[in-house]
């Protein structure tokens, strides 16, 4: 059941991201309309104005996602049902937000990683101000080391951390991610350079299936992990 539902998910969620993205329309490409996110209750607009106020004040040397790659990591992690979101790149914790407002719905909790002391004391403090901090466990120190210790099943990884780390990110992770789980990865259009081995992973094993997002000058990679077709009978 959670499988289909997840499934259904998956499609939802690319969807949403085809619209997020440019639009075409009878052959013209138009410009999407950019709204706001709207609050749907007290809790949701508290976080919203939280997530406002450190994209304006704290972004500076925290190299955050911008706010539509953000809205899609919400929407990604409701649509999927997530229980289990790893994040490599914790930074102040404003992706991590986004990411714990999808989680507030499904129930699930995020485990975050950062090497930076500074960024991670400010990311505690952003996850309580947001009133988060019970969805979330900060790991610090070299991801690559710490990722041993995760245990799985995991719904969804988020890589955004040091691009020439990701391949080994992917091969220590993937064996953890359920099948039809996703690995999303930030910034494969504007520092493709510095990840040719990861992108060459994602698009050409047997075992995954990718999509890139172009929602926003960054990029983001979506990964499947397929659950493989049973055979016929
Ligand atoms: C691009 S920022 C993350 C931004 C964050 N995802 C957001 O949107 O708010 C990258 C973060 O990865 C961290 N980082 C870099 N190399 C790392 C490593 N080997 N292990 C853990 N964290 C690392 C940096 O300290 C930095 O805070």
């Amino acid at each position: 059941m959670r499988g289909r539902i997840a499934r259904c998910g998956i499609l939802s969620a690319c969807v949403l991201a085809a619209a997020l993205g440019t639009a075409v329309a009878g052959g013209r490409r138009r410009a999407p309309t950019v709204h706001p996110p709207t609050a749907q209750c007290a809790t949701e607009k508290k976080i919203l104005a939280v997530l406002d106020d450190l994209y304006r004040s704290q972004r500076r040397g925290m190299m955050n996602v911008p706010p539509d790659d953000g809205r899609f990591l919400r929407a990604i992690v409701e649509a999927t049902d997530a229980k289990h979101v790893v994040e490599i790149g914790t930074s102040n914790g404003y992706s991590g937000i986004w990411i714990c407002l999808g989680l507030l719905t499904t129930g699930g909790k995020l485990t975050t990683h950062d090497i930076d002391e500074g960024r991670a004391a400010l990311a505690r403090q952003n996850f309580k101000r947001a009133g988060v901090e019970h969805l979330v466990t900060l790991v610090m120190g070299d991801a690559h080391k710490t990722v041993a210790k995760l245990e799985g099943p995991i719904d969804i990884v988020f890589l955004d951390a040091d691009k020439a780390g990701y391949l080994d990110y992917l091969n220590k992770l993937l064996p953890k991610v359920r099948p039809g789980g996703l690995i999303l990865a930030h910034n494969t259009t504007s520092l493709s350079d510095s990840m040719r081995d990861y992108l060459k992973a994602i698009t050409t094993r047997p075992d995954l299936e990718t999509i890139f997002l172009t929602t926003t000058s960054a990029g983001m990679s979506l990964t499947v992990k397929k659950r493989g077709i049973p055979p016929a009978k």
